[in-house]
């Protein structure tokens, strides 16, 4: 079985979509192994978001997740990584399909970062170098 990295960014915690997106995950039939609610620090951050450094998305995206706080979440089932990842939908809430978290509950606001409340890993090696970024402690 599979291990993987979820964030309720800001804008789900603000929105109260918590329950919504939690709902989604568990009637997918994943297990919910950690989950903390917190505000980020730019450590987590500049680390979590390394590889976009230097992109013009960059500062706003940072400055935005650690703008309130999020919920931080491992989940596990086979094959979770990409089925989280389908289940988010595409990284712009406009063109994610319906059905999908980003398309049915996200949609673009008028600010510098795209703002599509959720993270999921994209890869195993993402998902074990993010694990160690939000849960040190969750092997
Ligand atoms: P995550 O699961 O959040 O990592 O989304 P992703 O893998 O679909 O997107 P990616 O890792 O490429 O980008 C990380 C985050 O940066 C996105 O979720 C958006 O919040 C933001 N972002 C990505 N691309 C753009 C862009 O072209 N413009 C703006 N303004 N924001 C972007
Ligand atoms: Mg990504």
């Amino acid at each position: 079985t599979e291990r993987t990295l979820i964030l309720l960014k800001p804008d789900a915690v603000q929105r109260s979509l918590r329950g919504e997106i939690l709902r989604r995950i568990e009637a997918k039939g994943y297990g919910i192994v950690a989950l903390a609610q917190r505000t980020a620090t730019a450590e987590e951050l500049s680390s979590h978001y390394a590889e976009h450094e230097g992109k013009p998305f960059y500062q706003p995206l940072v400055d935005y997740m650690g703008s309130a706080p999020l919920v931080a979440i491992v989940a596990e089932g086979e094959k979770v990584i990409e089925g989280f990842r389908s289940l988010a939908g595409a990284t712009n809430p406009t063109s994610a399909a319906p059905g999908t978290i980003r398309g049915d509950l996200g949609r673009e606001w008028d600010l510098p970062v795209i703002q599509n409340l959720v993270h999921g890993s994209d890869s195993p090696e993402s998902a074990a170098r993010e694990i160690a970024i939000w849960f040190p402690e969750v092997g």
